[in-house]
């Protein structure tokens, strides 16, 4: 129920990219949340941006277009705005979304990429998915798609970890040179939730340069955290529950920073990531 309270809101705010999965197992509040403010007049269907993604277990062709018809089917709505490639590498088809064996080892599944991107293409040739892309691919796996002989439609963008203290300065130029959109996830360096977040790289919104320079403008650490990666063509996703932040993470289109400042945040880049995805 927190999900659909909160797309509302950020609906409200002024939000209309909204980053979504399967995996999350909340695209029902999400679609519902949109469904209500086309309702209420407060939007249109064409005025959001809904990115849905292709789970691991979902890679083989033949996969492909019913996985996103279910995910339209939950969200009930007739397309995506985008539809990506959550992961490079495939897990055993199945219900089970983290398939392990009996020693705890994920179990993998031997797929071709560039066969499950030409059944992304047919959906977007079938108006289920405006536009289609992947996330967390490096720029080897890029390159495969890229050199795909037949390519019929590149990757838009590739969603991938960004913030000052991972900048990402070889990808984003590589994707700049081939008009890819990098899309930052966990732009604010995410929670501190050891099950999943590397915690031995220190809290980005502590960052004593990111206050300083926040200090300045009247604006948080956050705020200027997401401003330096709009600023650079990095689209920004942050994610919260809380309808405070939510606004607060909104207020980023009055003012700019400086070249000066923009180059010291660049500078704070340890190349350390908070989501290893170790898997
Ligand atoms: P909450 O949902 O309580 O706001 P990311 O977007 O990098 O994945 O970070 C998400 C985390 O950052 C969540 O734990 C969220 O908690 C918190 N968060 C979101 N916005 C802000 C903000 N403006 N200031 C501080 N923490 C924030």
């Amino acid at each position: 129920g927190s999900c659909l309270e909160s797309v509302k809101i950020a609906i409200d705010t002024g939000y209309r990219h909204i980053d979504g999965a399967f995996v999350y197992y909340n695209e029902h509040e999400v679609g519902q949340a949109i469904r209500e403010k086309i309702a209420e007049g407060k939007i249109k269907r064409e005025d959001i941006f809904y990115c849905g993604k292709l789970w691991n277990t979902c890679h083989p062709p033949e996969l492909v277009r019913p996985t996103l018809e279910k995910t339209l089917k939950i969200l009930q709505l007739d397309y995506v705005d985008l539809y990506i490639i959550e992961l490079p590498m495939a897990f055993k088809p199945g219900d089970v979304i983290y398939p392990k064996d009996e020693n705890g080892k994920f179990i993998y599944h031997e797929t071709n990429l560039c066969a499950t991107w030409e059944a992304m293409e047919a959906c977007k040739d079938a108006g289920l998915a405006k536009s289609i892309g992947v996330s967390n691919f490096n720029r080897r796996q890029l390159e495969m798609i890229l050199n795909k002989p037949g390519l019929k439609y590149k990757p838009v963008s590739n969603q991938v970890e960004c913030h000052p203290y991972f900048t990402q300065p070889k990808l984003l130029e590589f994707c700049r040179q081939h008009d890819i959109v990098i899309v930052g996830y966990s732009p604010l360096g995410t929670s501190r939730d050891e099950s999943w977040v590397n915690v031995s790289s220190p809290p980005l919104l502590k960052d004593p340069v990111l206050n300083a320079i926040g200090k300045k403008y009247n604006k948080t650490a956050a705020q200027i955290a997401l401003r330096f990666n709009i600023q650079r063509g990095v689209v920004v996703i942050p994610k919260s529950f809380n309808p405070q932040r939510i606004r607060e993470n909104f207020q980023i289109f009055d003012f700019s920073l400086t070249e000066k400042e923009m180059k010291e945040i660049e500078a704070l880049n340890k190349n350390v990531r908070y989501v290893e995805l170790l898997m």
